[in-house]
């Protein structure tokens, strides 16, 4: 049985998929699944070959990507779907020998999360794990996903949202909304993870910097009332909306009050360890009372966003009083959020396994 475990991208979360990807590949050795990888470079083309399975050697990616073997979902005579190599580079032997049983996506944003690959999946009719098209693409619009969860009674910090031309077009009234709101403030852009582009503003000097800065990640970007003192907590679902389960509860610690992507991957060592690099408390060092809030927050919001598979929900807590606000939902988590499973009790093969399990249901 073939297992494409897809990944890399052109999202600036590319290396982080990596990680995930090699983590993922790793953990499935010795099952009953063959793997076949297929990398998508950072300029969009598909590659496979036996080489990409390499977790020694993948940091020298150019000399793999030169050995590896463009490739493209296709149809076999019978009508299943395969992954087929465009050029002759022979890591199958013969084309249309590896029928696609499931895919497994591990990229983070953009086209791998947002739902653009689970689309391409569907057209093939090839089964994938985790979230489907909908909850993909929602999650990936963070201003979207708080306005669904408002909705829903799902507290989120309070913000609005503005894109390039209006920013350019009236600097001033985005400025004031800002003073209104109440600086300090936290500037994002609306469809990144991995905190890439993510600053805090203390007044409205930082404000204009950070907004400057975080229009070359995205042209949208989405300004909130800064939680302090903030206090991140996350927690993972497992499963489908009718049938789910809920890890323990992480804190993320980071320098600042924000983790920077710095912090979460480039740290020493990350390369190795990937999301578990960061510095963080699992089980989070918080109330049982607080836990439980979060754990059947984190199952209301899975479900309202019908997500499937593994996701992890972020929320920001205000330590001192503990509201708790919604922050996002990651569909295809950094790592799969294994080290929250591996303390639930199941390990990373046993999710890998249950996560392509709920793929082929
Ligand atoms: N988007 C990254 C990988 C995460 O938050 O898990
Ligand atoms: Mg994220």
């Amino acid at each position: 049985k073939n297992i494409i475990v897809a990944f890399g991208g052109v999202s600036p979360e590319h290396e982080v998929s990596v990680l995930s990807a090699m983590q993922a590949i790793a953990s499935l050795e010795d099952t009953q699944y063959h793997i076949v990888p297929l990398y998508v470079t950072k300029s969009g083309r598909w590659l496979t070959g036996a080489p990409l399975l390499d977790l020694e050697n993948y940091q020298d990616l150019d000399a793999l990507i030169n050995q590896a073997t463009p490739c493209t979902f296709a149809h076999n005579d019978l009508g299943k779907p395969v992954l087929q190599e465009t050029e002759k580079k022979s890591f199958f032997g013969s084309r249309e020998q590896y029928p696609i049983h499931a895919v497994l996506p591990a990229f983070h944003g953009s086209e791998g999360e947002n739902g653009a690959f689970q689309g391409a999946c569907e057209m093939y009719n090839i089964p994938y794990a985790g979230s489907r098209v909908f909850a993909s693409s929602l999650g990936m619009d963070k201003v979207k996903a708080k306005e669904l969860c408002r909705a829903h009674g799902i507290p989120v910090v309070e913000g609005f949202d503005f894109d390039e031309a209006e920013w350019a077009k009236d600097q001033q009234a985005i400025t004031s909304q800002a003073q209104q709101l109440g600086y300090p403030l936290i500037i994002k852009p609306v469809t990144l993870g991995s905190s890439i582009g993510v600053a805090r503003a203390d007044d409205e000097e930082d404000l204009i910097e950070a907004v400057e800065t975080s229009f070359r990640f995205d042209n949208n970007l989405m300004v909130e009332k800064a939680v302090s003192p903030l206090m991140e907590i996350n927690c993972s679902i497992l499963g489908a909306p009718e049938d789910m389960q809920h890890s323990v509860c992480e804190r993320p610690l980071g320098q600042e009050e924000t983790l920077s992507f710095e912090d979460k991957y480039q740290s020493d060592g990350s390369r190795q360890k990937g999301m578990a690099s960061a510095d963080r408390i699992i089980p989070a060092d918080i109330s049982d009372e607080l836990t439980d809030k979060i754990q059947s927050l984190s199952r209301k919001i899975f479900k309202t966003f019908r997500a499937s598979g593994v996701a992890r929900l972020d929320f920001l807590v205000n330590a001192e009083t503990e509201d708790i606000y919604f922050n996002e939902i990651n569909t295809i988590p950094g790592s799969f959020s294994f080290y929250l499973w591996e303390e639930s009790g199941m390990n990373m093969r046993e999710l890998m396994l249950k996560l392509i399990e709920i793929g082929l249901k």
